[in-house]
């Protein structure tokens, strides 16, 4: 669907083809049109705010430093958004449930990035009381009434090289397309999407979390009793780390399968770098459960805390099942309890955090009227008939 603002998700069978997602099979979603930045040569990030040296970086600066290449899967907090609004209307994008997708971005640390400014590792305040990170993008759109997109982690995330938060200038080994960010863009891994901004312009080291409307008065989780007309921003802190999520990609809801064996496919994905311990599958609608086999790098087997596990990145799953007769087949995965990188900057978001280690049966109990993080158990209905499938 071209126009502005452009976003698009791919079929949700896509996914599954590959481990590491294709740029063509990669969702996009971007909130005003998409700039075009084609004069490498005098592109440069200014970094300031509540530094004592503020610094222009050019790319031949960012091309200097180490260059990491980090297996991470992007999320749209709005993934799965359409089966939420079948509960309760929503407002939002309508996405099922391709608002995913894995890839392996290159780029430098912006841990690296800050030395060059002299914050160092692990720094979560500056002398002059920064302890925020706010990137500031070219592109503009209507919701900042006309101003760019911004966001901000904390410092101390920022600064952790084990966070690998990446100023990523490539994409699965190629540079960053023009929709995913060219030529640099942030990556923040384990948190949802909106925090990784593209088409990056400022850096800003400021004392509060950034004051944009995608962090104050957008990607928020409110409780189900909350509606448009008692709905109170402030009482919320942003969305940062996306809960354990998990899909069934084989399958849609209009499939008519022969009776006899089926695969069912699908990936799981755990937010601030956790591993996903269990990926489970039932074809009685939830009543009986077997463990489905899932992995993360072809042929490593996976082990949810082992080092050779990409723990920015999701989980593949497959499990074969018989069926007879039309039924619901539903998938759910439980997190790792293993924290591989805890970040430990506000308690609120680790309640939440903990309170979505396992998925929710259904929809309702997590229903909120922006329609995000819908990690509610994964329901496929399949009409058992006779198809060529
Ligand atoms: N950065 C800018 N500058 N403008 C945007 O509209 N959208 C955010 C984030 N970064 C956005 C942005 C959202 S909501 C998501 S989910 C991801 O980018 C999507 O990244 P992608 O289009 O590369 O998949």
């Amino acid at each position: 669907m071209p126009g502005e603002p452009f976003n698009a998700e791919p079929p949700r069978s896509a996914l599954i083809s590959s481990y590491v997602t294709p740029v063509d099979f990669f969702y996009k979603r971007s909130h005003g049109p998409i700039p075009i930045l084609d004069n490498i040569d005098r592109y440069c990030v200014s970094i300031s705010g509540l530094i004592e040296k503020p610094k222009d970086i050019y790319m031949t600066d960012i091309w200097k430093l180490p260059k990491y290449n980090v297996t991470a899967t992007l999320q749209c907090a709005g993934n799965r958004r359409t089966a939420m609004s079948k509960t309760r209307t929503v407002k939002g994008v309508g996405w099922d449930v391709s608002a995913i997708g894995n890839a392996v971005w290159g780029g430098a640390k912006l841990a690296d990035v800050l030395e060059l400014i002299d914050i160092h590792n692990c720094t979560s305040s500056t002398p002059l009381g920064g302890k925020h990170v706010e990137f500031v993008s070219v592109d503009k759109c209507k919701e900042e009434n006309g101003g760019p997109y911004k966001a901000s982690i904390p410092l101390s995330q920022a600064s952790n090289p084990e966070a690998d938060v990446l100023l990523a200038y490539e994409m699965n080994g190629e540079p960053l397309n023009r929709d995913h960010g060219y030529p640099l863009r942030v990556i923040v891994p384990g948190v949802i999407g909106a925090r990784s901004v593209k088409w990056l312009d400022f850096i800003n080291i400021i004392a509060e979390e950034c004051q944009g409307f995608f962090m104050q008065k957008d990607y928020k989780m409110f409780p189900p009793s909350v509606d448009w007309d008692n709905i109170d921003w402030s009482t919320r802190r942003p969305q940062m780390d996306f809960p354990v999520q998990c899909a069934i990609c084989s399958l849609e809801d209009v499939d008519v399968v022969k009776p006899g064996k089926i695969t069912i496919k699908g990936y799981a994905a755990s937010g601030g770098g956790r591993g996903i311990e269990r990926v489970d599958v039932s074809i009685d609608g939830g009543k009986t459960w077997v463990e489905a086999s899932r992995y993360q790098k072809a042929i490593i087997p996976y082990i949810a805390d082992h080092a050779s596990s990409d723990k920015w990145a999701w989980v593949l799953f497959e499990a074969k099942a018989d069926i007879s007769q039309s039924t619901e087949i539903v998938a759910k995965a439980v997190r790792h309890s293993c924290i591989f990188f805890l970040i430990s900057y506000h308690p609120i978001a680790e309640q939440v955090d903990t309170a979505a280690n396992v998925q929710p049966e259904n929809v309702g109990v997590i229903w909120n009227l922006r329609g995000i993080l819908n990690t509610s158990w994964h329901r496929v209905h399949v009409r058992v008939g006779h198809s060529n499938m």
